[in-house]
This record gives structure tokens, sequence and C-alpha cells, in this order.
């Protein structure tokens, strides 16, 4: 089949490469010249795991090529349109400026019988607001994309389901459908689930999908601060209540909360469109979610401050808390989460931000984040490995859960820094395994003191 997908960015590129991977003939078309002349020569220009040699098996089998012209996509009999849907600038709503340009520039290029199909995130009712745009040439449907970063490429090839958005009218509605069926053949063939339903809940589940993994994430905070404050373990309690099948395992790690280009905008446009539509339950709902996620951020600095005031003739700052100007801070992970260099809305970079703020010497590394630290916060000092940012330490910050930190041999850096502090932001690292080391652990709602301790 002859695709298009029209934005090249994280989700973009990836479906691209994936559909080529599944033998169809795409062309990715990108306005930003930059991004575009990257992939043309077979570089991706961020990070995420697998897609590069993805790219390069669909560039040089010639079934996968890039364009900045809308008008390369002509001939393409699906055109899937994957551009940002950011958070609108001062607001919550999302600005759907970029999909409707993409619409616009697309609708004169429509070959008869040609289907476009929304990817990008948007508030529910956009697909029947936009559809209009293409001037009757073809018809709007949205296929909502659940990949992770880090994950991408298994997540488009192996989703856990498919959903398809269709219009009213029945007969261009199966013809969406039919149409849709043979691009994911192969994900249908293997027994993937694929729900046809209307357009609005097609925008709806994507929104709700993300809604409820921000609440998980968030309710697990909360029970976080309880256990913090009664000497309880978050983490012990998220195994515990995630046996039960009704609750599950996943999204229960507790910790700095989440961010990125997804989960924080999203929760807040579904918020500003509840609000819209007069229904305000999700909303309040989202808002609380958002502020305690917002809220870990500070806590995180907060616990770092009142561990370092804790330590022999450390000075305090007029409000109680450790001062930490002059404190070196070797700060672990800035990507939004691991096996990821995107850096939008990310809680480690905000924290180690309010701690340079605060007058910290703030030495930080991220194993891919740095070149995209490097601009957005270049009064940042970034290094090339972890060891180097520990070295003659006050403290050690895991803000990001990289494998290479959850690997670190504790015994061996204690010898490169006198304090060892380590404040474990993500609940990642294994407190004894810390203690025995000599560190003084601390995490975000686990046990101030080893469990045998406690038991004893
Ligand atoms: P991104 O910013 O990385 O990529 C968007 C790309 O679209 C950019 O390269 C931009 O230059 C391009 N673009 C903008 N306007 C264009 C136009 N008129 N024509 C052609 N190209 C244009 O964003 P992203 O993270 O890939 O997200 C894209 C959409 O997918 C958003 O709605 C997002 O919510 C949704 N989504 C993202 C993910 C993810 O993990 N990143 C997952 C699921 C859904
Ligand atoms: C998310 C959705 O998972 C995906 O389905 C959607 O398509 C896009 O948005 P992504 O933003 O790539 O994906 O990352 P995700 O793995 O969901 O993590 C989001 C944030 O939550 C990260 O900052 C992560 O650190 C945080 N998180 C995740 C937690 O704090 N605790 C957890 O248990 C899981």
């Amino acid at each position: 089949m002859r695709i298009s997908v029209i934005g090249c960015g994280y989700l973009g590129a990836v479906h691209a490469a994936a559909m080529a991977s599944q033998g169809h003939d795409v062309i990715g078309i990108d306005v930003d010249p930059v991004r575009l002349g990257a992939l043309r020569e077979g570089r991706v220009p961020f990070h995420e795991p697998g897609l590069e040699q993805l790219l390069s098996e669909g560039m040089s089998a010639g079934r996968l090529r890039f364009s900045t012209e809308i008008a390369d996509a002509a001939t393409a009999q699906v055109h899937f349109v994957a551009v940002n849907t950011p958070q609108r600038l001062g607001g919550d709503e999302a600005d759907l400026g970029y999909v409707e340009a993409a619409l616009r520039s697309l609708a004169p290029h429509l070959a008869p019988g040609a289907l476009v199909v929304g990817k990008s995130t948007v508030p529910v009712g956009t697909a029947r607001r936009l559809a209009p745009l293409l001037a009757g040439r073809a018809e709007l449907v949205w296929n909502p994309e659940f990949l992770r970063e880090g994950h991408a490429i298994d997540d488009t090839l192996r989703p856990d389901r498919l959903v398809y958005g269709v219009g009213d009218e029945p007969e261009s509605a199966e013809r969406a459908r039919v149409l849709l069926d043979e691009v994911y053949a192969p994900q249908l063939a293997t027994g993937v689930p694929r729900i046809v339903a209307d357009r609005e809940t097609a925008e709806l589940v994507k929104v709700s999908a993300n809604a409820f993994l921000a609440l998980k994430i968030s309710f697990i905070n909360a029970v976080a601060d309880v256990c913090a404050a009664t000497g309880a373990d978050v983490n012990l309690l998220a195994d515990a209540i995630g046996h039960d099948a009704r609750i599950g395992r996943r999204f229960l790690g507790a910790g700095l909360g989440f961010g990125g280009g997804c989960l924080p905008k999203d929760i807040r446009a579904f918020g500003a469109r509840a609000a819209e539509l007069g229904e305000d339950a999700i909303g309040s709902l989202l808002r609380e979610a958002d502020r305690i996620n917002l809220g870990r951020r500070h806590r995180a600095v907060e616990l770092l401050r009142t561990a370092l005031s804790s330590q022999p003739g450390a000075a305090t700052s007029v409000d109680g808390g450790g001062d930490l100007r002059g404190r070196r801070i070797a700060v672990l992970g800035l990507a939004f989460k691991p096996d990821s260099d995107d850096i939008r809305d990310s809680p480690a970079l905000s924290v180690a931000t309010e701690l340079a703020l605060l007058g910290a010497e703030v030495v930080a590394h991220d194993p891919h984040a740095v070149p995209k630290v490097r601009i957005a916060r270049p009064e940042l000092t970034c290094v090339d490995t972890a060891d180097e940012a520990v070295v003659g330490a006050d403290a050690v910050l895991v803000l990001t859960e990289w494998r290479e930190y959850r690997e670190l041999d504790p015994a061996a850096l204690a010898a490169t820094t006198p304090a060892r502090l380590v404040l474990d932001a993500r609940n990642c690292l294994d407190p004894a395994a810390w203690r025995a080391a000599g560190w003084d652990y601390r995490g975000l709602g686990r046990h101030e003191q080893p469990v045998g301790a406690l038991v004893a």
C-alpha cells in the first residue's frame, strides 16, 4: 500500500519506519528541514532504541523516503497525520494549529479515494470539526496511537489494541475500515484486538487511557507520602496491591512522577475540553492528579535540603532547610524517563534546574539527553559519565531510572564521595546494597531504615 506519514517526530518517524517494515511503500513528510535532513540521511534526530536500524532497512529496501514537500505525498492511498498537538501557550487546551495546517496543506494533493487518518492526540470533537478542511476530497478518520517512547517500535508493531474512529456515513466508514485493515494486516493476523468506533469515542479512548495512567501514578505518589509519614514502604505496598489482577503492578512506580510530551499536556487538554462541554468532574480529578504530580518535584528538592541539613556542620537556610549554596549535587538522569532523550516537561530536568536556582553546583549526567539539555539549559553543567558527576558530590540524586544507574556499584562510588548521601527520587535502587556500602539512602516513601532493622 502507498502510505504517507505527515509529521515525522517521535510518533511519525516510528510509524513511517514500522509501516515500511511491514511491506508498505511509505513517504514521511515534515516541515522541519533539519529533522527531515537527518532522516533522509538515515539518522534519527532523537533517541529511540532500534529505530535507526528499522529506518535504514526501510530506506535501503526502497520502501521508505522522506520529503519536506507535501505534494510528494499525492499518490498515497492512506495519509497518517502525526503532527504535534502541544499545550496552548497560556492555557490548558491543546493547540490544534499544526493539525489544521497539515490538513489544509494536504487537501489539494489528495488522490481520488484517498483516506486521511489522524494519529495525533486531539480533544474529542476534533475530527468532526476539521473534516470540512478536506473539502469533500477524502474521508477523515481517527486512529489514535498508544506507543510509549523507549518501546515505540514494539508498541507499533505489536500494539495492545487498534482503535478506528470512523465517520457516520456507513459506506465510507466501511471503506475506511477495509483500508485500515489492509494497513494493519500483520497486526490483525496475530490477533491484535481491533475496535471500530465512532470518531468521538476513538478520540476519547486515547485521552482517557493517558488520564487513567496519570491518575494511577498520582495515586501511588499520594500513598507514598503517607508511607513516608509512617515509615511504611511504597515499593512493597505497590508489589502487594499490584498482585491484585484488578489493580496490576504497572504504573505504580512512585517517585518523581510523570512528565514527557504526552501525559501532562493530555490530562490538561482533556480537563479543558470537558469543561467546555460543561462536564467538570474529570477535570477536577485530573487537576488534582496534576497538582500531586508537580508537587513531587518540590518534595524531592525539600527532601534533599532536609537530608543535607542533618549532615554534621551543615549550614541551614532562613527557612530552616539545608542551604544549597555552594553544595555540589550530582544529578543522575535528565530525560523524562529511561530509554528516551525526551526532555519535554521532564521532572528530572525541572528538579536539576530548581537546585541550580537555589545556588547548588549541579553536575548532571544522562546517557542520551545531554545534547538536548545543552541547548535547552546551557547553564547546567553536564558531564560524560555518572562517575564523573558523583566524584566529590555532597549528595547524589537519581532522577531518571536508567538501567546504568540501577546497576551502579555503591561500594565503588562510596570511595569517590565522602558525603555518601543518595536521594533515589525514582525508588529504583536497592536500599540494602547502598546502606551496606555506607550510604545514607533516602527514597520517596521508602523505609528510612532497612527492613531487617524494622522486623528485628
Ligand atoms: P513531535 O513534536 O516530536 O513531532 C511532530 C512533528 O510534526 C515535528 O517534526 C513537526 O516539525 C511536524 N509538523 C508540524 N506541523 C507540520 C505540518 N503542517 N506538516 C508536516 N509536519 C509538521 O511530536 P510527537 O511526540 O511525535 O507527537 C505527535 C502527536 O502524537 C501528538 O499529538 C502527541 O500527543 C501524539 N502521541 C505522541 C506519542 C509519543 O510518545 N511521543 C505517543 C502517542 C501519541
Ligand atoms: C505515554 C503513554 O504510556 C502512551 O501510551 C502514550 O501513547 C504516550 O504517553 P510515554 O510518555 O512515552 O507514554 O511514557 P510512559 O511510559 O507512559 O511514562 C510517562 C511518565 O510517567 C514518565 O515520566 C515516567 O517516568 C512516569 N511513570 C511511569 C511513573 O512515574 N511511574 C510509573 O509507574 C510509570
